[in-house]
């Protein structure tokens, strides 16, 4: 009787099943793509452990099996360089040759230097937005809905995590902001996760490319048409950039001190001020000591600071900033919600941003088929609906607002974001990203975030 009255609540996996086929495809695409302890972004076009994705990977799984979304994020950290970096890549070694260019024989330069792992598998020596300790409060939170024995074992993994989180943190806090300005600083456009964003364009056209031998471009065959992806001119820069950070040993301080490309990535930073949150939630159920929870609550506070000096009151956005010009890049993309994503701003400045979101500059552009907010707003000259960051709507931005509507407690709005962002997946399958206009899935197909956050809304 007991356990009948009990049972009312359903369990979220039992959420799921009457949230039908959407939610039995989203748990389909993460099983094809699980390697056994880490899930690969996509079948095709990424064959490896990409670092933010598989904090996405984590929310989703969580939805599913907790201990396997604990061990997607332990698999990632295993491979935690000394100082603290987590990297964007960890490559498998049995990928077939041919499948991704520049892969592991092209960082394997990177395990010489004293800070990096054990190899292989060998990793490259990018970093990626931190969502990792946003991805471990939330298997926390899908923990509770669990048994006594999920909770545990939780809790266990949370206090094995926690060290690595914090230390992750504490690398972005100061080799990335050695100006203490609580922005992240990237040193090569994939850093920032939205690699040929027109973010990166006026500090890009700055770094005079070199001679470069020829190289391959295998993710082109992964798409029906290159314009989805970045251009030949855009490769030349990202891998003259990679031979300029492997020529400096890999070594932070001499990057600084000589790379072209040195920006403060005001979406990098916004993510890290709440993931700065969610570690001091971690740090609270862990009973982490008091000087910590002191220092994660003042970096949180830090990068506020760092992104209220970045806002541009006519754009109403936030923009990036790039230290080898000194001067911001001005250019109307999602980066620019960047303060909406850090949470904890004051009502004016929400409003501003969701005037913005909500007009046709983002998601109310009249071409647009969804109320979606494109990539980079239509209104900008290098908009483009079809090519990677350069337009298309993203499913994890999406994501990543939403979840800060629901944060500033605006949960009719967020509701509205949850329910349109499942259009798109729901006509078009699991796409790396969607045309704005025309709704069609670009990109990978079969991408193991968007089925994880879509797991997340069905759930939600
Ligand atoms: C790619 O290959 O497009 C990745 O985003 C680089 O990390």
């Amino acid at each position: 009787m007991l356990k009948a009255v009990l049972k009312v609540k359903p369990s979220p996996k039992e959420i799921l099943e009457e949230r039908g086929e959407l939610a039995v495809q989203a748990e389909e695409v993460l099983r094809q793509n699980d390697m056994g302890g880490w899930t690969r972004a996509a079948p095709g076009l990424y064959p490896h452990q990409w670092s933010w994705d598989s904090a996405f990977i984590a929310i989703g799984l969580a939805h599913l099996d907790v201990r396997r979304a604990a061990r997607e994020l332990r698999t990632l950290f295993a491979h935690q360089w000394r100082t603290g970096k987590v990297p964007h890549i960890v490559f498998n070694p049995k990928t077939p040759p041919k499948s991704y260019y520049p892969g592991a024989e092209h960082w394997a330069c990177a395990a010489a230097s004293p800070d990096a792992p054990p190899a292989p598998p060998y990793t490259s020596c990018l970093t990626q937005p931190p969502v990792h300790a946003i991805a471990a409060s939330r298997i926390w939170e899908a923990a509770g809905r669990e048994s006594e024995e999920g909770l545990s074992s939780t809790r266990d993994f949370l206090h094995g995590i926690y060290p690595r989180l914090f230390a992750w943190h504490r690398y972005l806090l100061t080799y990335r902001d050695p100006e203490e300005s609580g922005l992240v600083t990237i040193y090569h456009p994939w850093g920032s996760g939205t690699d040929n964003s027109p973010r990166w364009d006026a500090a890009l056209a700055a770094v005079e490319v070199g001679e470069l031998p020829p190289y391959p471009r295998y993710d082109l065959q992964h798409v029906t048409d290159s314009s989805q992806r970045p251009t030949n001119g855009y490769y030349d820069r990202y891998l003259w950039l990679v031979k300029l950070i492997k020529e400096a040993g890999c070594d932070e301080r001499t990057i600084y001190r000589s790379h072209p490309f040195l920006v403060k990535d005001v979406l990098s930073s916004a993510i890290l001020v709440a993931a700065n949150e969610a570690l001091l939630k971690i740090a609270e159920v862990i009973g982490a000591p008091d000087e910590d929870r002191e220092l994660i609550a003042g970096w949180a506070e830090r990068g506020r600071r760092g992104l209220d000096a970045c806002w541009d009151a006519d754009l109403k956005l936030c923009l990036d900033y790039d230290l080898r010009a000194d001067k911001p890049l001005r250019v109307r993309t999602v980066a620019g919600f960047a303060p909406l994503i850090a949470g904890g701003q004051d009502p004016d400045r929400v409003e501003a941003l969701l005037g913005v979101l909500d007009s046709p500059v983002f998601a109310e552009h009249p071409g647009s088929r969804w109320s979606l907010p494109p990539s980079t707003s239509p209104e900008e000259l290098r908009f483009h609906p079809r090519s990677y960051w350069r337009g298309p709507t993203w499913p994890v931005i999406n994501w990543l607002l939403w979840w800060s509507l629901l944060r500033a407690g605006n949960v009719e709005r967020a509701e509205r974001l949850r329910r349109v962002s499942l259009e798109p997946l729901a006509s078009g399958g699991f796409g790396e990203y969607f045309d704005p206009y025309t709704g069609e899935p670009l990109g990978s197909t079969s991408q193991s975030w968007t089925a994880a956050v879509a797991l997340d809304w069905l759930v939600g």
